[in-house]
């Protein structure tokens, strides 16, 4: 019988089939920044999606992975295509596709030194770059993990460690902890609430202005209100910014306000914390000095590969006793504080060195890279929605702040019909892929502008196509019902 093992581990193998997929890699990334040269989206029904991948997995075993790769990748989308509009997430920089093979071939799992000895060091390094770039003071810490919405509950739990001992004692229900946020913050902060306990009613939504930004004149009230109910508020969430329309919170008022009542202020810029990098906008975030925690993602505005995430704090103590449990097999210490032990303040036991995308990316370009990227993507929001604007029959939901731009088309009553409709088509011709969110209760388009190449010029023909599209199921009888 062949030896299996010896010749899944062949270098030579590894390394012909690695040059062929770069190769293709390369390719794709050259087509794909001419929005004729491919699509963003090459859309199947799931279930024609999986009974293409039964027929797959049925099929005789591959001599080498080039197929299967072109296959995936023919079967997903595009992010590098520009018309690639819909959801956070980066357009992965070429340079991190490199470290995500390293850090595959070295699966250093970081929770413990030995396990990720400069992935832990560099881990530090970009942290405490980070939280000089928020001005968090000298005390300021943090530690990477796996995506926003775990970074959203694991500031959440430390802000919960600093009022109360449920991490020890268990939930004792004459403790009614809650949390005041803005009614357009991302569903993770409403998910980490509830994993943590506090339910439907410990989570106090503050209502928004007509930017969709928290309306801070709002607070006072709704603390009285909740305290009358007999909660206690531990913590207020800024939204840096909100996912729906990108609207930025104000947050000098939010941290004013935390302070008066002495709740942890905690910032959810998963999205739109790295406006830090730009001294255009990073007045965006004036006041995060004062946050006691910040959340920001690396692979949504700083080109980094999904999943990686920053969560800062301004006390290196609130990051220690976060998680403080006896891992004893792991940790010979487990009260010390060990910034090598990098396991000891995250969820995940074996944690992947994600920060070595960022780290890379740092070495490489600085931070003027993350400026470019801001001003170019936020730039090109704005000039977007002044197009939207401008357009007979188009409406703007909201000025944008952010890369987000949210907009209709106009059709009377038909309006909603409409432009699911426009929104379904669109997707099936595949040139370009958007999604849509509801605003004040509205449907509307909704683009993330993710993508550096993409161009004005195509923002244009997104909007002709539309415009065609609308047209044309406006004359559809079957619509008019
Ligand atoms: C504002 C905000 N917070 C948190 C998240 C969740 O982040 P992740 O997808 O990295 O878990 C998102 C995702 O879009 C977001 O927009």
């Amino acid at each position: 019988m062949e030896d299996l093992l010896k010749r899944a581990y062949d270098a030579t193998d590894f390394r012909n089939s690695g040059h062929r997929i770069i190769d293709l890699l390369a390719g794709q990334l050259g087509q794909s920044h001419e929005i004729e040269g491919c699509d963003a989206i090459n859309h199947k029904s799931p279930e024609r999606q999986l009974d293409y991948w039964k027929d797959d997995f049925n099929k005789p075993f591959i001599e080498s992975p080039d197929t299967l790769f072109k296959n995936v990748i023919n079967n997903s989308v595009n992010l590098h295509n520009p018309g690639y509009l819909a959801h956070q997430v980066s357009v992965p920089l070429p340079l991190t596709v490199l470290t995500a093979a390293v850090m595959s071939y070295m699966n250093n799992g970081m929770a413990v030194y030995e396990m990720g000895m400069a992935g832990n060091a560099i881990e530090k390094i970009v942290i405490s770059h980070l939280t000089s770039k928020f001005g968090l003071g000298d005390d300021a810490s943090g530690i990477v993990t796996s995506g926003g919405t775990l970074g959203n509950l694991t500031a959440l739990l430390a802000a919960r460690a600093s009022v109360s001992n449920v991490w020890e004692d268990g939930a004792n229900d004459s403790e009614k902890l809650a949390i005041m946020v803005s009614a357009e913050a991302h569903f993770s902060i409403d998910r980490a609430a509830r994993i943590m306990g506090l339910g439907k009613n410990g989570i106090i939504k503050v209502p928004v202005n007509e930017k969709f930004q928290m309306r801070t004149e709002a607070l006072e009230i709704c603390y009285q209100n909740a305290v009358a109910a007999g909660l206690k508020i531990f913590c207020i969430i800024g939204c840096s910014c909100s996912t729906s329309t990108g609207a930025f919170d104000d947050l000098q008022a939010i941290a004013d306000f935390a302070q008066q009542h002495q709740i942890w202020f905690h910032i959810d810029g998963a999205h739109g914390a790295p406006a830090i990098f730009s001294d255009k906008h990073k007045h965006l975030l004036n006041g995060a000095d004062n946050a006691d925690s910040i959340v920001l993602d690396f692979h949504k505005m700083m080109m980094a590969p999904s999943l990686s995430t920053a969560v800062l704090f301004k006390h290196q103590r609130h990051s220690a006793h976060t998680f403080s449990q006896e891992a004893l097999y792991l940790y010979q210490d487990e009260q010390e504080y060990e910034w090598f032990n990098s396991g000891k303040y995250t969820f995940e036991c074996t944690k992947p060195a994600t920060i070595l995308h960022t780290y890379a990316i740092m070495r490489h370009y600085g931070d003027e890279l993350y400026r470019q990227n801001i001003d170019c993507l936020f730039g090109l929001a704005r000039e977007f929605a002044s197009l939207v604007k401008n357009r007979d029959g188009f409406e703007l939901a909201s000025e944008p702040q952010a890369n987000i731009v949210c907009f209709r088309y106009r059709c009377g009553e038909l309006t909603t019909a409409i432009n699911k409709q426009v929104l379904q088509q669109l997707i099936a011709e595949g040139k370009f892929y958007i999604v849509s969110t509801s605003v004040k209760g509205q449907f509307y388009l909704r683009t993330s502008i993710m993508n550096p190449f993409t161009t004005i010029e195509n923002l244009q023909l997104l909007l002709d196509k539309i415009k065609e599209l609308a047209c044309s199921l406006h004359l559809n009888p079957q619509l008019q019902h």
